[in-house]
């Protein structure tokens, strides 16, 4: 889960890394009363989850509380690379003498963390790694040993920070690795981390993602979740512990097993050249074990997304076998009555596949089709889905 600048900087001033004092606005008239509150010239900056929001007209100095209404109005709203801007940080402007760059990510291709910095922050850093790849240094950080002062005045040194700023430097490091690991982030990143004209550091920008796979050992990181944002389908599924991901085709797809729907995604999206273009309108793992219950939920998500045309279900029996499957299906059917309106295309293979093959033909449901191979059966919900 991506935050936004104000979220991470909360998370920042937390964990005892220097922010400045600030507050989040959804109208120029709040804007201005942060104007007023803070006292001084500010800077009103878009909250989007995108960069490049300086170069996008997103950050602007504001002189006095009308000056901050005024920008804010002209902020709130704009589009920066598709993301609109509903929301503005209000927080004070400081005296700028250096910009540096610094992140904590996950390197999972070297499978350890990394530690990236460089005296020349503040521009497009993905700019500067390609121009200039010597500028900025990328040192590992070993996950048990993590970073202490040693080992943050090293990463800064790399960065070749000024030695003046060099020790203070450090400390904020080490402030957000406390930040990265106490939070179970996946990416800190700051850009600029600013020396002021006092020689201060202070974290002018603040960019986190955090591990979603470690939610369960942070109950608050519920409340950072942008509910305006999330898709209501995805928002729906997450609430009944289903793994669905909404995608924007027609092809509803239901399975068990990552591999095998992602697999199925494939042979749909290529059925589909066939067929109009059609595609798979979502991923959904129902997982091992798919109870009645999990059919009908995953089925019912599936059916309430007014995109899709038809609905692929394919099962591989295992510890769940087909029968059992089956027998999901139709109580699913029953369950949802009147709301199951699309054309259900079901292909069954593995552990006693003859029996649900038997329930589903007994059953004989109007809307489902069963079909027997995984190919045949992704090129008739591709054509249902084309003829809708
Ligand atoms: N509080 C502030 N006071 C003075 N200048 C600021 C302040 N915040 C940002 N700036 C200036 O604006 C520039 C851009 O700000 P920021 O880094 O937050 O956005 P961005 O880099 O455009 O967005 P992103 O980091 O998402 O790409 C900074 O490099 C800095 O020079
Ligand atoms: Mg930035």
């Amino acid at each position: 889960m991506d935050l936004y600048e104000y979220q991470a900087k909360d998370l920042f001033a937390a964990h005892g890394v220097p922010v400045l004092p600030g507050d989040v606005a959804s109208t120029p008239e709040e804007a201005r009363a942060i104007a007023e509150k803070l006292g001084q010239t500010v800077v009103i900056k878009s909250q989007v989850k995108t960069g490049g929001r300086g170069k996008a007209g997103g950050v602007k100095l504001a002189d006095d509380p009308a000056d901050a209404q005024t920008k804010a109005e002209a902020i709130l709203g704009l589009d920066i690379k598709g993301h609109i801007t509903r929301k503005v940080l209000v927080t004070v402007a400081s005296d700028i003498a250096e910009e540096y760059y610094f992140s904590f990510l996950l390197d999972r291709t070297n499978r350890t963390f990394l530690a990236m910095a460089s005296a020349e922050g503040g521009m497009e850093i993905e700019q500067l790694a390609v121009e200039r790849p010597e500028a900025l240094a990328k040192v590992p950080v070993d996950a048990i040993k993590g970073v202490d002062l040693a080992k943050a005045k090293e990463i800064v040194t790399a960065g070749k920070f000024p030695e003046a700023i060099a020790d203070q430097a450090a400390e904020v490091v080490v402030k957000l690795w406390e930040a990265f690991v106490g939070e179970d982030a996946t990416l800190v990143e700051v850009n600029p981390l600013v020396r002021d004209p006092q020689d201060k550091i202070i974290a002018l920008d603040g960019k986190v993602t955090l591990d979603e796979n470690a939610g369960f050992r942070h109950p608050a990181h519920a409340d950072l979740v942008d509910q305006d944002a999330e898709d209501p389908l995805e928002a729906a599924a997450k609430a009944k512990d289903l793994n669905y991901v909404k995608l924007d085709g027609e092809v509803g797809i239901i399975g068990n097993g990552a591999g095998l729907v992602m697999s199925t995604l494939d042979v749909v999206a290529y059925a589909g050249e066939k067929h109009n273009g059609v595609k798979p309108a979502n991923f959904l793992d129902i997982g091992g074990g798919a109870s009645a219950e999990v059919m009908a939920n995953g089925l019912s998500i599936i059916l309430g997304d007014t995109d899709v045309k038809s609905v692929f279900v394919n099962v591989f029996g295992g510890i769940t076998s087909c029968d059992a499957v089956a027998n999901g299906i139709v109580s699913a059917l029953d369950i949802l009555g009147d709301k199951a309106t699309k054309p259900l295309v079901v292909r069954l293979d593995g552990n006693n596949v003859e029996e649900g093959r038997r329930i589903l033909a007994e059953a004989d449901h109007p809307l489902v089709t069963v079909v027997d191979t995984m190919d045949n059966a992704a090129d008739k919900a591709a054509e249902l889905a084309a003829g809708a």
